[in-house]
């Protein structure tokens, strides 16, 4: 389909290469007058129309020098979560092969489903059964437990132990039903591998068969030679049937006592066929995107839940049996599989250079936030530089050698190492620049990161992460979890950044706030926002979006960019965002000006919260309506269920919420960043300290809020304070003189309607105000030369409800093409997604375009992100 709009307003529509006899018209043009005529094949229909006024402008210098954009400028973030890995990318279809997906990760203990570390930081611990994945078969009876005994070896002490009583009423065996079943394929064969042993009086061979969860047989094999002692065996299944539910059996024909342990069934399409390799169309998807780099192994895993729980990335390379695996700190016990070695491998499929995140001795701040003392840090310094020999060392080093052991000779192309992930404070201060110095003393040639604080909003040079400006920095990680108004009002953020300060690599980012799972309005955010990136390329070096996979089973992470079950597998809206810009990442960005409309959000929204100042207070009867339905009326007698406790001792008892800590801003909150028009009322009593009840509303979960501070200063005043933009804290409306009394109970309620805020206090109004919610343009563009192609590249986004004609002047470029290519993200629905039973309902389509040149007009489609590339014959070189 061709369609184009000329600078006189004329559009014109073709099919192929012949120009066709089609009226079509943006919305919005204004039909003068029109009439036929002939052009080229004798019938051709010609229209005159007058575009509606142009409502924006995009300015292109297109002979200026422009800044370099790095080929690694749109990578990839990889982390387990969501069961990404296991039970997603890495292609094992048996779960919990090594039986150890039970075990209590060291230090920690389990009580009522919930696995506790010393210092009382909670995670769910919910298994069916000690052998999650598997289960008994066959109709003959026997049993299978968890076994201790003579364990195969230290990596994988338990394994599953088969007793067989009898096989008269038929066979008895174990199943394994794989991550939420195993997705089976007619014709395809399946590489089996287990460890077994049996005791004296067992006799025969295994049978291994690939069912339906009724027991029809795909697939049947027979195993030999099991023995006394643990021996390695294998066979090869191929399926008569295609089944994404399948599963494993493993039945024995005799009766006695079999042990297994390590059972693998891999499918022998793997991506790139590698043995024991990769899903195929996952990583298909992440190579479409054309990666710049590829980050691992995380995120929160590299930190760990405690120091001992963090990545050991010497325990995730070598032969599988002797992975010990560990618990992570989303939930759930990871295999390893996907190791140290299989990233670098990744990453060099990929074709892109790796990068490596490694624990700077301080786990996860946000749980158990242990640090390892000044004689323990050298050890971690240690493990990394022996990370970076690993990938890059000859073979005559020692962990050179180990690479070429695993398969590897040459060295992998290790370009990036991260100094931990989100640590931020004085610790982090203390013990970054030792890490910093001894691998660029060592590796001059890797490019160090440091990391921001997950929650720094502020520019780089309003809130550096290290107090003294001498701590050097090549690259600062930037993480953001925002909504979309956010990322739509910092577009420019890196406009005004300091140029000679340290380059950036946006290194966590997705719009998952207000969003639900993700929306199209989410990624027309982070595309906009990209803009800003790629126009900034002198200073945004590199980005990847975060989390990249989620397994429809397990959602940990609610908002992710690919979403798959055992068979199918979909991109969200993002991930045709991510797919865009990086398949269409120019070398250069030009400097690009749009002028346009602007859009503000019409209303507030957010979750609530509660917080305190130096004083201890309690709280009852919350609750949180819209238009008379409840949204949220907590029960405090079954604890704070559905709260987060930032920071505080909060208790509940006898239905009441208490807040016990008297430190400063001491803060919990609940519910969802989707509410809005919202009245929260509670009661709340101060029970001793300084101040009086801090309320929060608004909170959209990525550290800005509003509050409104009851009895704040000192107990003087009441007064409404916008947190978390910049400055941090704004104050809105006028503050009114008040205090709050020690033992009384206060009647509290805050009403949203829209914009207006309206606070009571004892059923008195105290504050009336109407709040401004962020600005932000409709049209977000970024243009640039790509070398290869000597095309120019306009990357534009409209995040209005409406068709936008909008004048294009591209200077400094003689020989325009009048044609071009446009592709165009759109979806009349801002609410829309992508989902695994519409997996293309929003994906770009490619469309021709004339009527270009140095001047032209072009309606960009409502809610749209458009790719256009324009040929042009004296494109510049650099
Ligand atoms: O992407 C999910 C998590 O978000 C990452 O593990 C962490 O780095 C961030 O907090």
């Amino acid at each position: 389909m061709k369609h184009g709009l000329n600078t006189d307003g004329v559009r014109r529509v073709g099919r192929g290469t012949k120009t066709h006899a089609v009226i079509s018209y943006p919305e919005g043009t204004k039909i003068v007058k029109t009439f036929a005529c002939t052009i080229l094949s004798a019938l051709i229909l010609s229209t005159t129309l007058v575009a509606a006024e142009p409502l924006g402008t995009i300015h292109v210098d297109g002979g200026a020098d422009g800044v370099v954009v790095s080929p690694q400028m749109y990578g990839l973030f990889f982390e387990e979560i969501n069961h990404s890995g296991d039970g997603g990318l890495y292609a094992e279809l048996v779960r919990n092969r090594g039986l150890e997906d039970t075990q209590v990760p060291q230090g920690m203990k389990v009580e009522n489903g919930r696995l506790i570390t010393p210092n009382g930081w909670r995670q769910r611990f919910r298994h069916d059964g000690p052998m999650p994945g598997w289960s008994l078969a066959g109709e003959g009876s026997g049993s299978f437990e968890l076994d201790d005994q003579r364990p195969l070896n230290e990596a994988t002490p338990h394994s599953l132990r088969l007793k067989i009583d009898s096989i008269e009423d038929g066979r008895v065996g174990v199943a394994n039903s794989g991550y939420w079943g195993m997705s089976i394929k007619e014709g395809e064969a399946y590489d089996l591998s287990l460890y077994a042993r049996c005791n004296e009086d067992f006799e025969g061979s295994l049978v291994v068969t690939l069912e339906s969860v009724s027991g029809a047989v795909y697939a049947e094999a027979k195993i030999d030679g099991l023995q006394p002692q643990w021996n390695k065996l294998d066979c090869t299944l191929k399926s008569n049937a295609t089944d994404p539910k399948a599963r494993l059996v493993i039945c024995a024909p005799s009766t006695g006592t079999i042990w297994l342990d390590m059972v693998s069934l891999f499918p022998q399409k793997t991506w790139k066929n590698r043995p024991g390799g990769l899903r195929p169309d996952l990583a298909q998807m992440l190579a479409d995107i054309q990666p710049g780099f590829l980050r691992f192994p995380g995120g929160c895993v590299v930190e760990g839940i405690t120091l001992d729980n963090r990545v050991k990335w010497k325990e995730t390379i070598g032969p599988l049996a002797t992975r010990p695996g560990h618990w992570i700190r989303w939930g759930y016990r990871t295999t390893d599989g996907l190791g140290y070695h299989e990233f670098l491998q990744m990453a060099e499929d990929f074709g892109c250079p790796a990068m490596f995140v490694c624990n700077v001795g301080m786990s996860c701040q946000f749980c158990e936030g242990e640090e390892a003392t000044h004689d323990e840090l050298d050890a971690y310094i240690q493990d990394t530089l022996d990370a970076i020999e690993y990938a890059l060392g000859t073979v005559d080093s020692t962990w050179g050698a180990k690479r070429a052991e695993n398969g590897h000779p040459e060295p992998f192309n290790l370009k990036y190492v991260e100094i931990g992930n989100e640590n931020f404070g004085a610790t982090y201060e203390k013990h970054y620049r030792p890490f910093f110095e001894a691998i660029k003393q060592r590796y001059p040639q890797i490019t160090t990161i440091a990391c921001t604080a997950p929650f720094m909003r502020l520019p780089l040079v309003e809130d550096p992460p290290f107090k003294d400006p001498t701590v050097p920095i090549e690259i600062a990680d930037e993480h953001f979890y925002v909504s979309p108004d956010w990322f739509m009002s910092h577009a420019d953020r890196y406009d005004g950044y300091d140029r000679g300060g340290p380059k950036v690599y946006v290194g966590e980012y997705a719009c998952n706030k207000g969003v639900s799972n993700g929306t199209f309005w989410a990624a027309l955010a982070e595309a906009a926002f990209m803009t800003g990136m790629e126009r900034n390329a002198d200073v945004v070096r590199m980005g990847s979006y975060a989390p990249i996979f989620i397994n429809n089973n397990d959602s940990e992470w609610s908002v992710d960019m690919i979403g798959f079950d055992s068979s199918r597998s979909y991109g969200r809206s993002s991930y045709y965002v991510q797919k865009l810009f990086g398949a269409h990442r120019p070398d250069v960005a030009l400097p690009t000006r749009v002028t346009a409309g602007t859009r503000q959000a019409k209303t507030l929204a957010g979750k609530i919260g509660l917080a305190t100042w130096k004083t201890q207070a309690e709280f009852k009867e919350l609750s949180v309506e819209n238009d008379g339905k409840v949204l949220f009326a907590p029960d405090f007698r079954r604890g704070m269920r559905r709260w987060k406790a930032y920071s505080g001792r909060w208790v509940t008892e006898d239905g009441l919420l208490k807040q016990l800590d008297p430190g400063e801003f001491r803060h919990a909150s609940a519910g969802s960043t989707m509410w809005k028009d919202y009245t929260l009322k509670m009661k709340a009593r101060k029970i001793d300290g300084q101040e009086g009840f801090t309320i929060i509303f608004c909170d959209d979960d990525g550290g800005s809020f509003l509050l409104w501070n009851i009895g704040g200063w000192g107990n003087t005043q009441h007064g409404v304070d916008r947190i978390g933009g910049n400055p941090h804290v704004i104050p809105i409306g006028q503050r009114v003189p008040g205090s709050i009394e020690t033992g009384r109970w206060y009647d509290i309620r805050i009403e949203l309607d829209g914009t207006r805020v309206r606070c009571y206090l004892d059923g008195k109004l105290i504050h009336d105000i109407q709040v401004d919610t962020p600005a932000s343009p409709e049209l977000f563009a970024t243009a640039g030369r790509d070398r290869a192609t000597a095309q120019l590249i306009l990357k534009v986004v409209n995040v209005a409800d409406h068709p936008y004609p909008t004048d294009v002047t591209i200077n400094g470029i003689e020989r325009l093409a009048a044609e071009g290519t446009a592709l165009v993200l759109h979806s009349p629905d801002p609410t829309a997604e992508n989902s695994l039973e519409h997996p293309t309902k929003i994906a770009p389509a490619t469309e021709s375009v004339t009527g270009l040149g140095p001047k032209f007009r072009y309606t960009f489609k409502p809610y749209s992100m458009t790719v256009l590339r324009i040929d042009t014959t004296n494109v510049r070189k650099n």
